[in-house]
């Protein structure tokens, strides 16, 4: 299966950091944040990725990563013209999917847990689409995807909610069948202007084939510095133990 690494967007909540450079680029303790999705997907055995970014800093990411060979991965790119949401980047990967389906980062995500197992579970399922779930408190679900499961579905989701049905984060973690691109062509922009991947992923939910997985060890979304330095903070502990 190949993989996807979504690096767009414009990151206001970072500026002034962000009025220089990329989000993706900016570190998180001791590395640039995009080598954590990388090496996530790395970790499921993905070894053809795409990464796709805004235009302003695309060069950047080929000096820093290149063709991947240092990571024994295959690295494309390609570049957003403008921020549209994450559904709109994702669709920039329709021609480099292969029917196997497409595994999707965001590239300000940050996990613990390696995810081979997922990557086989997803091979088993064969079509549909499998979300990633944290638990957390009912505040911060107020910022995230949530999801509410019974047994080893999905029964419902919904971004950002002002009254969370769950505390189940959808963590920026996503696999695809192919039919992700069709779906995303008939999405509607969302209130905030965007093409939102929730809404991609309720098409899944409504037709009962939308699996999950819970995420087992730590995870953070890096784009505001509280979440930056939250990130940081775990990655420093876990390197120290
Ligand atoms: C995005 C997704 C949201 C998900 C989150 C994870 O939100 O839209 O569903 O929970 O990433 O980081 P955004 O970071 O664009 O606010």
């Amino acid at each position: 299966m190949k993989g996807v690494i979504l690096a767009g967007g414009t990151a206001t909540r970072l500026a002034p950091c962000t009025d220089v450079t990329n989000k993706h680029l900016l570190p998180v303790y001791n590395k640039p944040m995009i080598y954590f999705p990388l090496e996530t997907l790395i970790s499921g055995g993905i070894r053809d990725i795409m990464i796709v970014s805004g235009k302003d800093h695309a060069g950047d990411f080929a000096k820093l990563l290149a063709s991947g060979q240092e990571f024994g991965v295959n690295l494309s790119y390609r570049v957003q013209e403008e921020a549209g949401g994450i559904a709109q980047a994702l669709s920039l990967a329709g021609d480099f999917a292969d029917d196997d389906g497409i595994t999707v980062i965001l590239g300000d995500n940050i996990f613990e847990d390696e995810i081979r197992l997922h990557v086989q579970a997803f091979k088993i399922q064969g079509d549909g689409a499998r979300i990633f779930l944290k638990e957390v408190n009912m505040e911060s679900a107020r910022r995230f995807g949530i999801a509410v499961v019974e047994g080893d579905r999905v029964t419902y989701v919904e971004e950002k909610p002002e009254n969370p049905k769950s505390n189940l984060a959808m963590t920026g973690l996503y696999m695809f069948d192919k039919n992700i691109f069709h779906f995303i062509k008939d999405l509607k922009p969302s209130e905030r202007g965007e093409f939102e991947i929730t809404d991609a992923i309720d098409i899944y939910c409504q037709a009962g084939t939308l699996g999950y997985n819970m995420i087992q060890g730590f995870w953070s979304d890096a784009g505001t510095f509280e979440s930056l330095y939250r990130a940081s903070t775990l990655v420093k502990e876990k390197k120290s133990k």
